[in-house]
Order: C-alpha cells, then structure tokens, then sequence
C-alpha cells in the first residue's frame, strides 16, 4: 500500500521567499475553534495585514507564530524555523498585548533592562527610540506616558533586535486618531526595505492604507489572501448615455473593455477606471449623450462583507 506524502510547507512561492507559512494551522479549546486549518503566506519585505472582526483569531494565530502557545495540529514556519525555536525568535520581533514595562522606570532605562537580558548592545536603545519618535520623552517614567506614546516605546522593544519580521497585534487599538495616523505611518517607515511586518486589525481603512497584502479571518478561519486590488475585485465604469444599446455596442468594440453589462438603464464597463475620459469621448464623438460617468469598483467594504458573511471588519 502506498504510504500517503504529507506535503511539507514550500520555502518559497512565486520566487519570492516565504517569512510566514502555515499548513492546516489549527487551536481549539475545548469545543471552540478559534483557529481552523489556516493557510497564511507572508512574503519577504511585504506589510501583510491579518483582518478580521473581533473574536475571529487573530491574536491566537499570533501567538502560535511566535510560539507562545502550541497549536492543536498543523504546521508553521516562520522565517525557516519552527515558531518558538531560539534561531527563528532572534529574528522576530513582537507586540502582542501590551509588553510589562516597569511603570516607575524611564522609558530608555526599560529597554536598557530588555536589550541587556537579550543581548543588545546599547547604543541600539538611542537608535530604536529614535525610530518611533521617543528620543524626547525618553527619560521620563513609563506610567507618565500617554498610551500613543506606551504603545511606540512597544514598538521601539520589538525593534531592538533588529528583527526580520515585526508582528504586531492590533498596534493602533485604543489610540485617538492622531495617535492611530502617526502609528500607521511608523509602521509604513518600519516596512520600506527588507523588514517584513505581520499586523493584525479589525479596521479595514488601516490595512488598506498601509498594508501591501492582506488576509482575511472570519470565525477561525482564513476566507481569502492577496493584495487590497485582487480582494477588491474588478473595477469598472458606470455609463449613463443615450441611446443605450447604441452606448453597448460601441462600448464592447473598445479596446480594453472586457466586459459590458446592462445596469437599471446604465452601463457597467469592466476596464480600468483611468480610461474614462477616453471612452467619454468616443461616445461623445459617435453622437451619444453622456450624463454619467464614474469609477464603479466594488468597495472593498463590500468584498469584505461577502467574504466574511456580512460580520463588519
Ligand atoms: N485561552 C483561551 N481559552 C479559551 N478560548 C480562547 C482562548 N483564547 C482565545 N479563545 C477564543 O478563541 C477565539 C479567537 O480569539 P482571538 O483572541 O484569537 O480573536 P481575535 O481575532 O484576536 O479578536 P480581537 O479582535 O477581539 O482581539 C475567541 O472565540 C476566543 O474566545
Ligand atoms: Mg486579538
């Protein structure tokens, strides 16, 4: 009888070396599934954004990554290592829930107390608090901070390391919307070049705007994988002119037009949205009365309600 062949994760996909990949990744308690058979792939350099509604196992897919908890079965590679292992954790940088920082410490002196027990040398503290605008507080105690600020001084821990991968769990939570924006753009900076980062939100306006690609969780499981384009689906005109069927006919001879439909007395055209003014002037030249035409892609709050079954993101 032939033996059945597990298939291992792939080191890579597409050419693009993989920094995250799970197999079948899968944590129930008890009766519940918080994971369910995850396939995630994280791609070397991208900003991936885990989304997903509250409760739908976000962080309990952070924590197995990075090893803190064990999963039920399935498998999972991060940066080549098995989560948890020392190789892989030197290279990974984390905040997940909110780090224990001493409330009566300075800001600097906390992650002198960190960088000394993992091995950092110390100028790198100068450097990280630098990197999330800190320098300037640096010296005052941690319970004096403002939770924009306790959340960077989280960010700056992860970075001591000078980590590969950056996940974050939820990074912009509980932060006022000056707070939320000066975050995003952190981690946009903290994202150029090689750096990997693996965040998790419920905000669907957050991963659009900083992620490169995105996953989508629902109830324990992962519905779709791609970039914000690929999820979002075809874009598209809306034509509104007359003669209708005349407006049709010209519409499908265009050159990059794929595909004309009838809408309540308009045209949906699936073409690249940029092309508007274009076709409005053939239309317009064949004689045609235009009286509306705009972009009409599908929002990708609408995709998200489809793909998660109508629970919000
Ligand atoms: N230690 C635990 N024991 C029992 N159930 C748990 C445990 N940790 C998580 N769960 C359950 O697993 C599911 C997923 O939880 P998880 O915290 O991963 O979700 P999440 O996507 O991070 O949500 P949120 O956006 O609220 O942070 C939930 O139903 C939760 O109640
Ligand atoms: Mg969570």
């Amino acid at each position: 009888m032939a033996a059945t062949v597990r298939q291992e994760p792939q080191e890579k996909e597409r050419g693009t070396p993989l920094v995250v990949e799970t197999r079948g990744l899968t944590k129930r308690y008890g009766r519940i599934a918080a994971v369910e058979s995850l396939d995630l792939t994280v791609r070397r350099g991208e900003v991936y954004g885990f989304l997903g509604p509250n409760g739908a196992g976000k962080t309990t897919t952070l924590r197995m990554l990075l090893g803190l908890i064990r999963p039920t079965s399935g498998d999972a590679r991060v940066l080549g290592e098995k989560p948890g292992s020392p190789a892989g954790l030197g290279k990974v940088g984390a905040l997940v829930e909110s780090p224990a920082f001493y409330p009566y410490l300075s800001g600097q002196d906390n992650l002198r107390v960190m960088a000394r027990y993992s091995g950092v040398r110390s100028p790198r503290i100068a450097e990280v608090l630098e990197r999330v605008e800190l320098s300037g507080r640096a010296k005052d105690k941690f319970r004096k901070y403002s939770l924009g600020m306790k959340q960077r001084l989280g960010v700056a821990a992860a970075l001591l390391k000078d980590p590969d991968l950056l996940v974050l769990d939820e990074p912009t939570n509980g932060l006022d919307p000056k707070g939320m924006a000066d975050m995003r753009d952190l981690i946009r900076r903290l994202g150029k070049g090689d750096r990997t980062v693996l965040l998790s939100s419920h905000l669907l306006g957050e991963v659009e705007q900083i992620c490169d690609r995105v996953g989508v969780i629902s109830k324990g499981s992962l519905v779709a994988e791609g970039s914000v384009a690929e999820l979002r689906g075809k874009q598209g005109l809306l034509v509104r002119a007359e003669p209708t069927e005349e407006a049709a006919q010209i519409a499908e001879k265009l050159v990059g037009v794929e595909e004309v439909a009838e809408l309540g007395g308009a045209l949906r055209l699936t073409t690249d949205p940029e092309r508007a003014a274009e076709i409005n002037a053939k239309l317009v030249s064949a004689g045609l009365r235009v009286s509306e035409l705009r972009p009409a892609g599908q929002s990708l709050e609408e995709a998200f309600l489809e793909l998660t079954g109508g629970e919000t993101v």
